[in-house]
């Protein structure tokens, strides 16, 4: 898609989209083209009692005394609680709208506030929107297929739009990329295909290396590797950095995903209807790429560490048993008494790991962890977990901010005595209630002294409805929230 911006002026051609504010008047522009329509677009409104409520539309077709093919009057609703968020979802819902049509011109006036970055995200929005995965479709219908190509966005301020459009892009790109990784079939995306497809982001000037087994096996790492010791695929570390700041050697902040690329559940499996979602079991690890890419392509000022820890979790004659014991790179000692409870197992060693070597100034990991946190909170909020109230408040605003919300759930000895075990230093699982914060409780065992958060994304990473800013199937929740987080609390 190609998005250019330029100055207020009546369209001539294709399809155009004007706004109108609730209850308001049209702006300057569309009043000019509703005097060239002679009187077309106002009486359409007031035909179809159209108020300008927000993303509400109206669509006129070859109106006579122009050429365009169509016009779409959208509503803005009040224009002051119009903001880069309201913007994008606009911008989506446009292309809803003229998706059919090769080329747009859309006339934002009569906005508050920046009308600059308000064009940007309302372009961002758009292409958000448009995301589609049809790569395995070897027939498809002609009239199925979206035909927009060209976007031109008319603002008061184009140079400033377009100046914000270029770092808008990066992170539009970078969702993509976690959408992409997330949707491929299990069999084509597995951790050493995880990890060719992370390398093209030395491309973006980020570092990316790769442990396998062995080097595995020789840093202590039992519990990742025990989860993935019944599949065929080699599981993997995969380690990317970006280091943008200043200081270079300065103190990075860690994000870790959780990257299971295929969860049956192991021996403890599970049962085949639905089974076919545990393919985006690697979602986590897909937001912490497409985050890398987003901030690389726009050369945040900051070191980032991305960790993802990949592994297949299968059922085989080499798999592990529930009862197993396996030790982890921290050197406790864990009971394995559910495999199905493999994220928290994987997630434990790359979070040791990541402490260890990179020291960092707080960590933040995303997983698809437990189904019980779809139960809590639906697709509505992704669950938080926190050692730390700063940290937490800053993530929640920050996901207040981009759209992608946060709920935090408490944490505390009460939960974490649900996890002792007879014979080893604790047990996978904890008892059935609260399992979402048993998890979490886990996790937290092989946390040191350094903010961390956890971020359960089993209800946000696949969707089976459209969403606000996408079709269905992967979202990229996560990489917006967290490019915000970093750009709002380590960026200098
Ligand atoms: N990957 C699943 C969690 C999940 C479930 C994500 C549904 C998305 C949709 C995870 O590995 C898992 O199986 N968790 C178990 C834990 C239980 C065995 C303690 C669960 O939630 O049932
Ligand atoms: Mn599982
Ligand atoms: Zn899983």
């Amino acid at each position: 898609m190609n998005t250019t911006f330029a100055k207020l002026a009546v369209p001539t051609q294709g399809a155009a989209v004007v706004v109108m504010s609730e209850g308001g008047k049209l702006g300057p522009v569309a009043t000019k083209l509703d005097k060239q329509t002679h009187g077309t677009l106002s009486r359409a409104i007031k035909a179809a009692e159209f108020t300008g409520k927000r993303e509400k539309t109206l669509t006129i077709v070859a109106p006579a005394g122009s050429k365009l093919n169509r016009v779409i009057v959208v509503g803005l609703g009040s224009a002051k609680s119009f903001d880069a968020n309201a913007a994008e979802r606009l911008g989506a819902g446009i292309y809803e709208a003229v998706n059919r049509d090769p080329a747009v011109t859309i006339v934002l006036e009569g906005v508050d506030g920046d009308a600059g970055a308000l064009a940007a995200h309302l372009a961002a929005g758009l292409r958000l929107k448009s995301y589609r995965f049809a790569k395995y479709r070897t027939k498809e219908d002609k009239d199925a297929k979206p035909k927009l190509k060209a976007v031109v966005v008319q603002t008061d301020a184009p140079n400033d739009a377009k100046k914000r459009h270029a770092a808008l892009e990066g992170l539009v790109d970078g969702i993509f990329f976690t959408r992409d990784l997330v949707t491929e079939p299990p069999n084509i995306i597995y951790p050493e295909s995880f990890v060719a497809r992370a390398k093209e982001l030395t491309k973006d000037g980020i570092k990316v290396e790769a442990l396998g087994e062995a080097a595995m096996k020789k840093l202590g790492m039992g519990a990742l590797l025990g989860v993935g010791q019944g599949s065929r695929r080699e599981s993997q570390l995969l380690v990317m950095r970006w280091d943008g700041a200043k200081d270079k050697s300065a103190a990075p902040v860690a994000i870790v995903g959780k990257g299971v690329t295929f969860d049956t559940g192991g021996i403890s499996l599970k049962p085949p209807p639905g089974m076919w979602d545990m393919k985006w079991d690697m979602g986590g690890a897909g937001v912490v790429v497409g985050l890398m890419r987003a901030l690389a392509r726009r050369k945040a000022p900051v070191n980032v560490v991305g960790l993802c820890g990949l592994v297949e979790n299968m059922p085989d004659g080499n798999a592990q048993r529930p009862g197993d014991v396996v030790t982890s790179m921290s050197g406790q000692t864990i009971e394995v008494l559910n495999t199905d409870a493999e994220g928290r197992l994987v997630l434990a060693d790359v979070l040791w790991y990541a402490q260890q070597r990179f020291k960092p100034k707080a960590i933040v990991d995303l997983a698809t962890l437990t189904g019980a946190i779809i139960a809590a909170l639906s697709d509505h909020y992704a669950g938080l977990f926190s050692n730390n109230d700063a940290l937490a408040t800053q993530l929640t605003a920050a996901g207040q901010a981009v759209g992608e919300r946060l709920w935090r759930l408490p944490m505390g000895d009460e939960y974490d005595r649900d996890l002792k075990s007879p014979i080893a230093d604790m047990k996978n699982i904890g008892g059935p209630r609260a399992g979402s914060i048993t998890a979490a409780q886990f996790l937290q065992r092989f946390i040191k002294d350094v903010p961390w958060a956890h971020l359960d994304i089993a209800g946000v990473v696949w969707n089976e409805k459209p969403t606000a800013l996408a079709p269905p199937g992967g979202t990229g929740y996560g990489v917006r929230l967290l490019n915000r987080f970093i750009a709002d609390n380590y960026e200098k």
